[in-house]
């Protein structure tokens, strides 16, 4: 990508309350469409981290249910790679309202795990500078510079 090294987008990925007792199979659906994880961890967020997360939405009338929703069990956060990954991982989860992704994209996984425009079982970084931001929320330590050719992905 540049004389520093090679470039693999990446981008964050929740899995939220509503489809945490089916993370394994969502694992393996983006594993099969070609996704790396590059970060896992399980977390429960307090409403204030969840807020600070959610800070574009403050003020909106879904912003108080959506803390309530996000907050009341673990999900599971994972650092996504693969090439154009923001917007594949976008493409691959579906639309926002799991009712619109069954009847326009049923194959995606918000149409396959969630239930309604609050509980969508997923969520995927819509920009790079969302991307950035969001990985470094729940991965401070995460490396987003360009890996060095020749230095092996796990470092990473
Ligand atoms: P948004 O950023 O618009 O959607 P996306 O997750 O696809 O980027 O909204 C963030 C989350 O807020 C969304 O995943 C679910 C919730 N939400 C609601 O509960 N009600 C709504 O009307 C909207 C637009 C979002
Ligand atoms: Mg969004």
């Amino acid at each position: 990508f540049n004389k520093h090294g090679i470039f693999v987008e990446r981008t964050l990925a929740l899995i939220k309350p509503d489809a945490i007792n089916t993370a394994d199979e969502i694992e393996t659906i983006l594993l099969n469409h070609g996704f790396a994880i590059l970060q896992k961890r399980r977390v429960t967020l307090t409403a204030e981290q969840c807020s600070d997360f959610y800070s574009e939405h403050y003020g909106k009338k879904f912003f108080p249910s959506l803390v309530a929703f996000m907050t009341s069990a673990p999900i599971v956060a994972m650092v996504l790679t693969k090439e154009n990954a923001i917007q594949q991982w976008r493409e691959l989860i579906g639309p926002t309202n799991s009712i619109v992704a069954k009847e326009t994209y049923p194959d995606s996984i918000r149409a396959l795990f969630g239930t309604n425009e609050q509980k969508n079982a997923v969520h995927g970084s819509d920009s790079a500078v969302s991307a950035e931001r969001e990985i470094r929320f729940f991965f401070p330590n995460c490396i987003v510079e360009p890996i060095p050719i020749g230095q092996p992905a796990k470092d990473y």
